[in-house]
């Protein structure tokens, strides 16, 4: 390959914005590499990345605050595009010598954007004609402060009633303001308008393709590792699964992939990892059976975070011993994706409240000597998928719901024992295979049981039965940072209610979780 896939890509200027990982996600959509960068970011990493356009993002402050937050000035000296989203158009407009001012109407949701004028950044981007001749667009706003003054050399180049100027331009360098988000899908011409940055107005190419995503990766390992043998944790989740057979594609045998059964797993899910991996691509995967371990640490443990912790330390423990036993093993390979840098960066700047400490199996032991190799780290996780696809990975494996790396445990409430394990095992089986069955499985963004150790009397034939309560949870969300409880069929529900009731006899209640996120989250624990 003669060209860098992520050269001459798009800067994003972060200012907090709920939607900016969208804007970026929507920038790889169009088939070019962006990187996300708080709005500190300095002179030098700004010159170094060298981006063909910057978009500055939305965010939840007023640019008329004292310590509102700006961008270098460099950002407008670079000579290269600029598009600001909303703050971004705000904090540039006010950088530039405008003025913003609080809307009288905050205006939160759809609106009708007019185009002014007839040769802009817009023209030729529409939903409706109207009777007048005027083209106008159906957007998404979301805003409270709006620009009541255009800087010197802007003009003005869409307005709604109560945003007089909903976009502005200053066509001889290039700077364009939205105050409406593109990066939503309410917006119904976001693609078009943020294409029309990105490749008319930045000249962006469009490099960033699955398939040289992939040959772009398999070079960097190759040329990172060597003649090396390089170490994988194998969690049979999407990420891992993917930086397996990459790595598989990349370095054939000299990826030894170890893969810790902790026995809180779904029910077949060891078998379908050994059987995809082994059988069908011939990975070497070493098995380790550690059931036994991981429930007897957990005796008498009862607190959420404290059996997370067990499992994560358990976890390296069993890893560790492993990997030692394999010689001349140089490289760990870790299944990190881009939101795990971006939230990873602002919980170290303070910027992120932490609610539960996600342990996952496949965590870096402190004292390994080993170098990472982290094949996935500029990728979202859609594009994880995609990749996951196009390098052979079943459509079951590649789009299953998460499982947390702490498995059961977190869906057993209080103390984790072996026969709660096996009751919400089978429960769970149920579920998720008649989630199939109605085909509701993929409509859904995550779907299990949980298990409550508390008992309630029910009726089974003449007799009484005294047995345990579980609850379904299932899930819509695009982030899993907020979610809504599904509006799942009654029909469905009512099915694999007595399903469970009457195939487990450990089970006389079954309920359905109707909490959304927040203020509940989506685990149990
Ligand atoms: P919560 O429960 O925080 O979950 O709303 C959000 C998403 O994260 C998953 N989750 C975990 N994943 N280790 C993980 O790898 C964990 O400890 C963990 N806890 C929650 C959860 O399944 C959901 O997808």
């Amino acid at each position: 390959m003669t060209y860098d896939i992520r050269a001459q890509g798009i800067l994003i200027i972060d200012f907090g914005s709920q939607y900016t990982q969208l804007i970026a996600r929507r920038v790889r959509a169009i088939g070019v590499y962006c990187e996300i960068h708080p709005y500190d970011i300095n002179n030098n990493t700004l010159q170094d990345l060298a981006p063909r356009g910057i978009i500055l993002t939305g965010g939840p402050e007023s640019v008329n605050t004292t310590l509102a937050p700006q961008v270098s000035q460099l950002v407008f000296d670079l000579g290269i595009p600029v598009l600001g989203i909303c703050y971004g158009m705000q904090t540039m407009a006010i950088q530039m010598g405008g003025q913003v001012m609080a809307s009288e109407q905050r205006e939160f949701g759809f609106a009708e954007v007019t185009l002014v004028g007839i040769e802009n950044f817009l023209s030729g981007i529409k939903d409706h004609i109207k009777t007048d001749g005027s083209q106008t667009l159906d957007v998404w706003m979301s805003h409270g402060d709006q620009v009541t003054e255009l800087p010197l050399g802007f003009e003005l180049i869409a307005s709604t009633k109560n945003a007089p100027i909903a976009a502005m331009a200053c066509k001889t360098k290039n700077f364009y303001g939205l105050q409406f988000h593109p990066e939503v899908t309410h917006t119904r011409q976001g693609s078009q308008i943020l294409e029309r940055f990105i490749i008319d107005i930045c000249q962006c190419e469009q490099h960033w393709t699955t398939t040289n995503i992939i040959t772009n990766a398999i070079a960097n390992v190759r040329a990172q590792v060597g003649t090396d043998r390089v170490l994988l944790g194998l969690s049979g989740g999407v990420d891992s699964s993917v930086v397996a057979t990459l790595l598989h594609h990349a370095i054939g045998d000299r990826l030894i992939c170890v893969f810790v059964d902790h026995g809180l797993l779904r029910q077949g899910e060891a078998d379908e990892v050994m059987d995809q991996f082994v059988t069908h691509m011939g990975v070497q995967v070493i098995q380790v059976n550690a059931a036994q371990l991981f429930l007897d640490k957990l005796i008498g443990i009862t607190d959420a975070e404290a059996k997370r912790k067990v499992i994560g330390s358990t976890f390296i423990e069993v890893f560790d011993a492993k990997a030692q036993q394999l010689k001349d093993i140089k490289w760990l390979a870790q299944g990190t994706i881009y939101p795990d840098i971006i939230e990873s960066a602002a919980a170290s700047t303070g910027k992120a409240h932490v609610i539960k400490s996600h342990h996952n199996v496949g965590g870096l032991p402190d004292d390994m000597t080993l170098q990472l190799v982290e094949p996935l780290r500029e990728l979202f996780k859609d594009e994880v998928r995609q990749l996951g696809l196009e390098l052979g990975l079943p459509y079951t494996m590649v789009y299953r719901h998460p499982f947390p790396g702490p498995g059961l445990s977190v869906r057993i409430l209080g103390e984790v024992k072996p026969k709660y394990v096996q009751i919400l095992r089978q429960a769970d089986a149920i579920f998720i295979e008649e989630l199939h069955q109605a085909d509701w499985y993929h409509k859904v963004n995550q779907a299990f049981v949980v298990f409550l150790p508390v008992k309630s009397v029910g009726v089974v034939g003449d007799g009484r039965r005294y047995q345990y309560v579980v609850s379904l949870r299932a899930i819509e969300t695009i982030d899993f940072m907020t979610a809504r409880w599904a509006h799942l069929p009654y029909e469905l529900l009512e099915k694999v209610s007595n399903r469970i009731i009457n195939e487990i006899e450990h089970i006389s209640r079954v309920t359905y979780d109707v909490s959304s996120k927040p203020p509940s989250t989506i685990e149990w624990e």
